[in-house]
């Protein structure tokens, strides 16, 4: 059974249900989940990374759900996480992530550039990404949180 920390990058919450509805589901096959955004949110001064680039120092297995805004921006909740690795760049080799990335088709050029941004700097930083990246159209699915689920359970599956 596999112990996975969920990081969630969310403006208007998709992303959000996306990771609640995974962990919940997740551990009902008996997988250990943490849910981190919640903690990213609560964080008083929000332009400063909390220990969440420490704590993955502990972590073995990574599950990124992350959602674009602006114009290919990364949400504002995960930014402060993003800008400590990009400026600490940790080791982070003996991490395995994998990647949902929430986007709109409609947005051509910078569709789902949020979850590929991160995923590019979690490969630069020496994880090992498992299996493809999933990235879910806002345009023609109407519930992420299914196809998510699908996916998930194939994902785990691989680790
Ligand atoms: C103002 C705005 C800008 C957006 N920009 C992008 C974009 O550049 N690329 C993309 O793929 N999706 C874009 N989206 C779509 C969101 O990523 C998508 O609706 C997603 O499901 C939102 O998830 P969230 O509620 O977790 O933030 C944008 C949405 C809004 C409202």
């Amino acid at each position: 059974m596999a112990d996975i920390l969920i990081l969630v990058g969310t403006e208007s919450g998709n992303a959000q249900m996306v990771a609640d509805l995974l962990q919940e589901e997740l551990a009902k096959d008996g997988h250990a989940v943490e849910v981190e955004a919640k903690a990213m949110d609560k964080a008083k001064d929000k332009a400063k990374d909390k220990g969440g680039a420490a704590r993955l120092a502990e972590r073995g297995v990574v599950l990124i759900c992350c959602s674009t805004h602006g114009e290919g921006e990364l949400p504002e909740n995960i930014r402060p996480l993003y800008d400590a690795l990009a400026r600490t760049r940790p080791d982070l080799s003996h991490l395995r992530y994998g990647v949902i990335a929430l986007g709109d088709q409609s947005y051509r050029e910078t569709f789902c550039r949020g979850g590929k941004t991160i995923d590019a700097l979690f490969a630069s930083l020496g994880a090992e990404r498992i299996g493809e990246r999933l990235e879910i159209d806002a345009c023609t699915q109407p519930l992420p949180d299914e196809e998510a689920l699908d996916w998930a359970k194939e994902w785990v599956s691989l680790l």
